[in-house]
C-alpha cells in the first residue's frame, strides 16, 4: 500500500470519540441487540432465506437457498418473482395504492407526486409498449435520462417483462453510450430530449443521435419530452413517449422469472479501459436490497426517504429503485443540482417534504461544508431522524460537520460502503445497535462476512490490509457481461475462494473497518470509479498526444481529482482546454483532468512501467524520497518545477 494510507492509517488511529445509538432512536427501531448478528452468524442461508421469504413476494417456492460454486452462485433457484410486482402491485394489492412512492421535484421547480397506483398504471401500459417495440424476455433496453420519474419507470417496465436495462448516467458522452449499448447489444435506447442543470437545459437526444450512427443492434428509440428542447426524430425508430403511452393498453400481467434470471447490467470502470457490463440477477439482488434498505435505513411506515444519487449509478438502481419501492416507501427524489437557484435546495427540499432519511456521498457533504452552516440553519431540519453516507471514505471532520449541522446532533450516521458489484450495502452501523466513530464504516452487516487480508492472504486481525468478502451473498454480481474471464481474473484470482474489492481497509483495536480507498488504478471522484486507463486511453485518442499517465491526486472536496501527465508527438501543440474537452467528449464530463502537466518524458522504470506512485507523489506535492530505479530522473524534478508553478483548473 502506497505512503497515503500508511498516513491514513495513523491519523485513523487517534479517533477516539464514539456515538452510541441515541436513546429516543432506539426506542422505535427495528434493530436494537445483536440477536440479528448471532442468528445470521449461526446459519446465514437460513437467515438469508428468511429475509427472501419475509420480504419478498415469490410466485413459486425456491428448491434450494444456495448453491455456491466458487466464484459461481445461484441463490433460490427454481424460485420465481417478478420485481415489478414486488414494487409495486402487491402494495397496491395491499391497499396502499393511495400511498406516495414518489414526491419528484424537477430543477426548476415542478412537481409531481407520484402514488404506487399511478407508478404500477404508468409501468403497465410503457411495460406494453417496450413489447409493441419488439422487446421480449431477455432482450436488452438501454436507458439513457435525466432524474425524472420515467427513469424508474423505464426500469421497472423492464423488469416486468423480463427484459434486462442497462442505464447509462445522463452524464456521460455519446462514445460512452455507444460503447455500451453496442457491448450490450441493446435493442431499444430509451433517453428524453434534454434535462435540466445548473438552470440550463442540457441536451440528451442529441447526443443519443452521435451514438446511435454506430450502435446497428438498436431498433427503436423512445424520447421522454422533459427539456422541451429541440430535437430531430427519425420516421420508423424514434418515437415519442407520450405519443406510445397514449396508445397502449392498460394492463399488463407481470413475468413470471427465475429467481437466477438477469434483472440488468450496469457498466462500471476497471483497471483496464473497457467498462465491465456488470451482471446482477432477480431474486438475491432484490432480497438483499430490500433487507439493506429497511434495516440499514431502519425504515419505518411514516418516513419520508431522500437519496441524493443518480440513477445512472448502482445507487441510484438499488436505493432509488429497487430497495425502496419493494419496501413500500415513499420517497423524494430530485432531478437537479443541490446549488440551483441556491446553495440551500437540498434544505429547502428536506424541510418542505418533511424528510426522516437522508442518504448522500461525501464529496457532497465536503462541498455543504465549504458553502458554510449558515445554509442548512436558515431551515427547519427538525424532521431528519437517520442520515446516511456512500460512495467513497468520508473523513471525520466531514462526519462530524454532517452530524453538527445536519443532524444536528440527534441522528444516527450510517457508513455504507459497498459496490456496483456487491448490489446493496455490505458494511454499515445498524442505527438502532452499532455506536458509530466518525470516518468508520464499522462492521460487515448481519449476512456478509468481510475480512482484512495481507498480502499473502492471511487474516489481519488487526491494522491495514486489503479487504475480501469471505461467504457469498444475494445480491452478489453474477459475473461479467460477456467476459467471464476477466469475472474470474479481476475478483476471485487475488485470493482464492475469496472476493477482492479492490480497497484498502484496517481493523482497529475494537474491530471496526476504516475503508481507506482503492489499491488499483481506480480512482474515486465525487464517488464515482473512474480509471486511470480509460482516461490515459481518451487522452491518446487525441492526434496531437504521444503518451499519457493519470493519477488521482488526493482533493479536498472530490476525494480525488484527476491529474494527467501527457507528451507531446514531435510537432504537434494542443493546449489544456482542448485536451480537457476531448476527454469529456470521449468519456463525459466527470472524466475531465482537474490539471494536466506536459512533459517531453514520463518517468519510467528501466523496464519501461509509468511510476505512478512517483506521479501521484508529485501530483500531491511530497517528497520523493528515492528516485533510483527511474531511468531518467531529470525527468521528474522537471515535473515537479511544473507542478509546483502551474494553477489547477477548474
Ligand atoms: O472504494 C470503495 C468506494 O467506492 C467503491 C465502489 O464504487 P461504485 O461501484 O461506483 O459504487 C459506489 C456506490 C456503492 C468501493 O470499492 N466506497 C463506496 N462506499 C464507501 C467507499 N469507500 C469508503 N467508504 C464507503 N462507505
Amino acid at each position: 500500500m502506497s505512503d497515503a494510507h500508511g498516513d491514513t492509517i495513523d491519523a485513523l488511529g487517534h479517533e477516539d470519540r464514539r456515538f452510541p445509538p441515541p436513546a429516543d432512536f432506539v426506542a422505535g427501531a427495528a434493530v436494537t441487540d445483536a440477536a440479528m448478528r448471532a442468528e445470521a452468524l449461526a446459519d446465514s442461508e437460513a437467515f438469508w432465506a428468511r429475509q427472501a421469504s419475509e420480504l419478498l413476494t415469490w410466485q413459486e417456492p425456491w428448491s434450494r437457498v444456495l448453491d455456491w460454486q466458487v466464484p459461481n452462485a445461484r441463490w433460490f433457484d427454481g424460485g420465481r418473482l417478478n420485481v415489478a410486482e414486488n414494487c409495486l402491485d402487491r402494495h397496491v394489492a395491499a391497499g396502499n395504492g393511495s400511498r406516495v412512492a414518489i414526491h419528484w421535484e424537477g430543477e426548476p421547480g415542478d412537481t409531481r407526486t407520484i402514488t404506487y397506483a399511478d407508478l404500477l398504471a404508468e409501468v403497465e401500459r410503457f411495460s406494453n409498449v417496450l413489447r409493441s417495440l419488439g422487446v421480449a424476455k431477455g432482450d436488452r433496453v438501454n436507458i439513457y435520462l435525466p432524474m425524472i420519474p420515467e427513469a424508474a419507470v423505464a426500469m421497472l417496465s423492464c423488469a416486468r417483462i423480463g427484459a434486462v436495462h442497462s442505464v447509462v448516467f445522463g452524464g456521460f458522452s455519446s462514445q460512452s453510450l455507444a460503447d455500451r449499448i453496442n457491448d450490450a447489444e441493446a435493442k431499444v435506447l430509451i433517453t428524453a430530449d434534454g434535462g435540466y442543470r445548473r438552470g440550463e437545459v442540457f441536451a440528451l437526444k442529441p447526443a443519443a443521435d452521435e451514438a446511435l450512427a454506430t450502435t446497428p443492434s438498436i431498433e427503436h428509440v423512445v424520447v421522454v419530452r422533459r427539456g422541451g428542447n429541440e430535437v430531430t426524430m427519425q420516421p420508423g425508430r424514434d418515437h415519442w413517449y407520450h405519443e406510445l403511452m397514449e396508445e397502449a393498453s392498460p394492463s399488463c400481467p407481470a413475468e413470471g422469472m427465475d429467481a437466477e434470471d438477469l434483472l440488468f447490467l450496469l457498466y462500471t470502470s476497471g483497471t483496464t479501459g473497457k467498462p465491465k457490463g456488470i451482471m446482477h440477477t432477480t431474486g438475491g439482488y432484490l432480497t438483499h436490497v430490500t433487507y439493506t434498505h429497511r434495516y440499514v435505513f431502519d425504515l419505518r411506515p411514516d418516513d419520508v426517504y431522500w437519496c441524493t444519487a443518480d440513477v445512472g449509478w448502482i445507487t441510484g438502481h438499488s436505493y432509488i429503485v429497487y430497495g425502496p419501492l419493494a419496501n413500500g416507501a415513499t420517497q423524494v427524489m430530485y432531478e437537479g443540482v443541490p446549488n440551483h437557484p441556491g446553495n440551500d435546495r437540498f434544505w429547502d427540499i428536506v424541510e418542505r417534504y418533511g424528510v426522516t432519511i437522508f442518504y448522500t456521498a461525501p464529496t457532497a457533504i465536503r462541498t455543504f461544508m465549504k458553502w458554510g452552516a449558515e445554509e442548512p440553519a436558515a431551515h427547519d431540519l427538525s424532521s431528519l431522524r437517520l442520515l446516511g453516507t456512500v460512495g467513497e471514505p468520508i473523513n471525520p471532520e466531514a462526519w462530524m460537520w454532517y452530524h453538527t449541522h445536519i443532524g444536528q446532533g440527534r441522528c444516527p450516521i450510517v457508513d455504507t460502503w459497498w459496490q456496483t458489484e456487491t448490489g446493496g450495502i455490505m458494511i454499515s452501523p445498524l442505527p438502532g445497535e452499532t455506536t458509530t466513530k466518525p470516518g468508520s464504516a464499522t462492521f460487515a452487516l448481519p449476512g456478509v462476512s468481510a475480512e482484512v487480508l495481507d498480502d499473502a492472504g492471511q487474516v489481519v486481525t488487526h491494522g491495514g490490509g486489503y479487504l475480501a468478502l469471505t461467504e457469498p451473498w444475494p445480491g452478489m454480481l453474477r459475473g461479467i457481461w460477456g467476459d467471464p474471464q476477466r469475472f474470474v481474473d479481476t475478483y476471485w484470482s487475488r485470493f482464492e475462494g475469496r472476493y477482492f474489492a479492490g480497497d484498502g481497509a484496517r481493523l482497529d483495536d475494537d474491530g471496526y473497518l476504516w475503508l481507506l480507498g482503492r489499491v488499483d488504478d481506480v480512482m474515486n471522484v465525487s464517488g464515482h470509479r473512474i480509471s486511470t486507463t480509460e482516461v490515459e486511453s481518451a487522452l491518446v485518442s487525441h492526434p496531437a498526444v504521444a503518451e499519457a499517465a493519470v493519477v488521482g491526486a488526493t482533493d479536498d472536496t472530490t476525494g480525488q481529482a484527476i491529474v494527467a501527465y501527457v507528451s507531446l508527438r514531435g510537432g504537434a501543440d494542443v493546449d489544456v482546454t482542448t485536451l480537457r474537452n476531448h476527454v469529456a467528449t470521449e468519456i463525459g464530463a466527470i472524466a475531465k483532468p482537474k490539471a494536466i502537466f506536459f512533459t517531453p518524458d514520463l518517468p519510467k522504470t528501466r523496464s519501461g512501467k509509468i511510476m505512478r506512485r512517483l506521479l501521484r507523489d508529485v501530483a500531491e506535492g511530497r517528497d520523493l524520497g528515492d528516485t533510483t530505479t527511474l531511468a531518467d530522473a531529470s525527468v521528474v524534478s522537471e515535473l515537479q518545477q511544473r507542478a509546483a508553478q502551474a494553477p489547477a483548473e477548474d
